[in-house]
């Protein structure tokens, strides 16, 4: 198989696993999208009241987010190619993946616990700096939702920052576009925002 179209397919299934819709349909005996905001990420599931599931989705989503990387970065090298070029390829369709699951009729998460799980495997330095910049969003409105936006958002600045544009076109791509995914996935979270509806992390209201 070609290693590029291996590499793509392999990512957008791993991507693909809806970690938060197999715990809380296991331990819970519900459907995650018929609940709160319908997101099979870590914050719909802590709506669940169940602090370890929401965990374990976070840390599984990160996984399986880094995991794509380091397989594409090992296929890529196994056929001298460019390492880089085949990561943010593959950390675009594990997002992908991730907000468009094959299993769950591409109803999925939002991308920002597999996003974070991509681009520090990517950018660790980068993806720290986004990290500071949502636990402050986070601590000051409690808001995941904005967080994860604004976190997203400066993300692109400090990548080109820190690696002084030094990347190919393909990289370059990845640090705009999965950013613009994950911004554009919380239309709904932005418009709750606007009219002061969006739920406070900790609160089990319905959006
Ligand atoms: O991780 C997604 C988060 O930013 C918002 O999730 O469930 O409040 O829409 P949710």
């Amino acid at each position: 198989m070609n290693p590029w179209l291996l590499t793509l397919v392999l990512a957008y299934l791993l991507g693909s696993i809806p970690f938060g819709y197999i715990l809380v349909r296991l331990f819970l005996k519900q459907d995650i999208r018929k609940t709160g905001s319908g997101n099979t990420g870590a914050t719909n599931v802590a709506r669940s009241g169940k602090k370890g599931l929401a965990i374990a989705t976070l840390l599984l989503d990160l996984l399986k987010g880094v995991a794509a990387v380091v397989i594409a970065r090992h296929i890529a090298a196994a056929h001298g190619m460019n390492t880089e070029d085949m990561a943010a390829a593959a950390a675009a369709m594990a997002i992908l993946g991730h907000i468009f699951p094959v299993w769950l009729s591409f109803r999925g998460g939002k991308g920002v616990a597999t996003g974070l799980g991509v681009f520090l495997a990517i950018s660790p330095l980068t993806t720290l700096c986004c990290l500071a910049v949502f636990i402050v969003v986070f601590m000051i409105w409690k808001y995941v939702s904005l967080a994860s936006i604004v976190a997203a958002a400066v993300f692109p600045v400090f990548a080109f920052l820190f690696s002084h544009g030094n990347v190919s076109p393909i990289v370059a791509a990845s640090f705009v576009v999965i950013p613009a995914v994950i911004i554009f996935k919380h239309h709904s979270n932005i418009q709750r925002l606007l009219k002061g509806t969006e739920n406070r992390f900790g609160k089990k209201k319905e959006a």
